[in-house]
């Protein structure tokens, strides 16, 4: 079976040099916010090419805390409206529930699966006070558009990153959105061994606003100065991520050129491949098809030994957690959702594999 994601073997490599910094974890004794957290959080903000970075416990607390940030910096207010996609993962969405702010959700366009950006200006109320694009699928929003309404309207900008590790670092210093949340989800192309976060931004106020949040909203030791939680990277997955982050462009470009054998190979009319105009600020997190044949494709791929996913089966206003949002309709999401599959893409294919994928993909 070739699995859709094989993640002892995508963390192999890294092993060895774990072990050996393990080794140091025991012999030094300082497990929660220490060096290795410190280290990541230079090195990722670098990497991205902005001015801070702060570690925390997940992507979904990634978002949470900025957004709980800005209220406790007086730039939000409880119940002002996020505009985000109606195709996202449900943790974006839970987010600006946490923060007690009111998800406002706009259509995606088809092809990209990303937020029209034509659509959001439609949306926009005075309690609009921020945009929430999520690049998802490692597809990079139509960022210059939105930064436009967002300059139009005097609206915050967060991305969520969560699936888009890597491509912005060319660019991101043309943009006026400087803040970014991650999630270092063990599947992710930036991926831990446990759960972990991070937010990145050039706002100084913001960084040192989240850095207490995550910590009680604790600066120094036993003094509260704000309403905190508990979301702190965990020093461990930092030690892991610093093993890797290096490693990231070359894994982005592995995916690239598994991306471009699909595109270019897969000829089957009855699927839909992912659009894509700029394989460089693509990270390829999942490649997408559609086809309104879903269960016949995926269970005919299984039978040929090739495990498949839907990312996902269910939009987050059909959720059932989602009562408050049950009643709206959102068409393109809605097929989104329903004619979505998502092939094996990681740096742990072979050749080999990836022929057959792509031979079984074009009889069926
Ligand atoms: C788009 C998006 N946002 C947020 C998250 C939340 O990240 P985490 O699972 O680390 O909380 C995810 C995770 O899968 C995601 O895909």
């Amino acid at each position: 079976m070739i699995k859709f994601l094989n993640l002892k073997k995508i963390n192999k490599p890294f092993e060895a040099t774990f072990q050996e910094k393990l080794k140091h974890f025991f012999e030094e004794g300082w497990y929660i916010l220490g060096n290795e957290v410190t280290k990541f959080e230079e090195n990722f903000a670098q990497y991205c090419g902005l001015k801070y970075c702060v570690g925390v416990g997940n992507g979904l607390d990634a978002i949470t805390l900025t957004l709980k940030a800005y209220i406790a910096l007086g730039k939000l207010q409880k119940g002002d409206e996020v505009i985000v996609p109606s195709n996202t993962y449900i943790a974006t969405i839970l987010a600006i529930l946490q923060a007690d702010l009111v998800p406002v959700l706009v259509e995606p366009k088809l092809e990209t699966f990303n937020i029209n950006p034509h659509l959001i200006e439609e949306k926009i109320t005075p309690r609009t006070k921020v945009i929430l694009p999520v690049h998802l699928y490692g597809q990079l929003c139509e960022m210059e558009n939105i930064e436009a309404i967002a300059k139009k309207y005097n609206l915050i900008i967060i991305e969520d990153s969560a699936q888009y590790h890597g491509a912005f670092s060319q660019f991101s210093q043309s943009y006026l959105s400087h803040t970014k949340t991650f999630s270092f989800y063990p599947g992710k192309n930036l991926g831990a061994l446990g759960d972990a976060g991070a937010v990145v931004t050039n706002d100084l106020k913001l960084y040192e606003t989240i850095k207490m949040l995550r910590n009680y909203g604790s600066q120094v030791k036993y003094e509260n100065e704000i309403i905190g939680v508990n979301s702190r990277l965990d020093e461990l997955q930092a030690s892991f991520l610093n093993i890797k982050l290096p490693y990231l462009d070359k894994e982005n470009n592995n995916r690239r050129e598994i991306a471009k054998r699909y595109l270019s190979e897969i000829k089957n009319k009855n699927l839909q491949l992912p659009f894509c105009n700029d394989i460089q600020k693509h990270v390829f997190h999942l490649f997408v098809i559609r086809t309104e044949n879903r269960i016949n494709l995926q269970k005919y791929l299984y039978e040929n030994g090739i495990e498949t996913m839907i990312h996902y089966p269910i939009a987050p206003h059909k959720q059932k957690a989602m009562t408050f949002l049950n009643h709206l309709s959102f068409p393109i999401s809605e097929k989104i959702h329903n004619e979505v599959l998502s092939l094996p893409l990681n740096s742990s294919l072979t050749d080999e594999e990836l022929n057959f994928i792509i031979k079984i993909l074009n009889r069926f």
